[in-house]
């Protein structure tokens, strides 16, 4: 059974596959409507969301299927103890693909071990996120053509940002690309990332701690917030939380046809005042990722049936 779980369980020709069919949905959003009919999409979220589950609820929606699920850990059978392969071995009883978040990393991969039906892993604690990246890289392609050459700064929380470590293996495959790695000394990008991903597949990368200075460089900018709920005392949130604010002028140097990014939610990282900007992007992401996860369900859902 194909799940995803991570963005290399689908090879590059793969992914131009899914971002061509989200690209043909934006076109033809008629000829999908009725591609799912009968069939059920699970949401189990067992951590906050507003993107991932109602984009991946609205794209089952808009394919014709139907949706079932909890959007809170306290109202499934986990706040009684069960585990997460119980969970799964459950819900393929009533649906034919489960969306999965969850706080503890790996967790979607258990219950894709245990599943008798896909599993997508829709974040895990802050190892993963591979649908934001998969809304990343269509945008990226609408946005800027393709993925080769492009130098893509990434500013913020590096340490917990599982969109970043999605993002950055994603991009490791294609050829030309150069990573700026922006973040202050306390949430640099780990270490496995660095050594598995970047140095593993010569990607050339730099650290600073200061955006400005880099800022002419950037093709990309991918702005994170710095999570909250992953640190394990206030004191160091409330000292690194605004350590980035992207504001009008410090745009002034920055190429004519930057992309900015965020996979949202931001809380200061982003000034509201920067949304008029034509560069800004994330709102497109959001959008975006509503398409590919639609492309995304068809692609594993027909897999499924072979
Ligand atoms: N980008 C993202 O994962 O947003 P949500 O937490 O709202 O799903």
């Amino acid at each position: 059974m194909r799940s995803l779980i991570d963005i290399l369980d689908f090879s590059v020709e793969e992914l131009d596959e899914l971002i061509g069919v989200a690209n043909d949905i934006i076109a033809n959003p008629e000829a999908y409507s009725e591609k799912c009919k009968g069939k059920k999409l699970a949401t189990l979220f067992f951590e906050p969301s507003t993107r991932t589950r109602l984009s991946f609820e609205a794209a089952m929606l808009e394919l014709g299927g139907s949706v079932l699920g909890f959007s809170e850990a306290n109202s499934s059978s986990a706040a009684k103890g069960e585990s997460v392969a119980d969970t799964a071995k459950t819900i393929s009883c009533y649906a034919d693909i489960i969306a999965m978040r969850h706080p503890k990393e790996g967790a979607p991969l258990v219950a894709s071990q245990n599943a008798s039906i896909p599993v997508i892993n829709a974040g895990d604690g802050g190892h993963n996120h591979p649908t934001q990246t998969l809304a990343d890289l269509l945008t990226i392609q609408r946005e800027k053509g393709g993925f080769n050459n492009l130098t893509v700064g990434f500013c913020g929380d590096l340490k917990f940002g599982r969109t970043v470590h999605s993002l950055i293996t994603a991009l490791s495959r294609y050829e030309g690309i150069n990573v700026v790695l922006i973040s202050p000394d306390e949430l640099k990008l780990p270490s496995y990332v660095k050594k598995d991903i970047l140095a593993k597949n010569n990607i050339p990368y730099k650290q600073t701690t200061d955006l400005e200075s880099v800022m002419p460089e950037l093709d990309i900018l991918y702005m994170t917030r710095v999570q909250r709920e992953r640190f394990f005392n206030e004191e160091d949130y409330l000292r690194l939380k605004d350590s980035y604010i992207l504001e009008p002028r410090k745009l002034k140097n920055a190429k004519p046809d930057l992309c900015i990014m965020h996979p949202l939610p931001r809380v200061n990282e982003i000034s509201v005042a920067v949304d008029d900007d034509p560069r800004a992007c994330y709102f497109k992401q959001v959008l975006n990722g509503k398409y590919i996860r639609m492309a995304l369900i068809l692609k594993l859902l027909e897999e499924a049936k072979r």
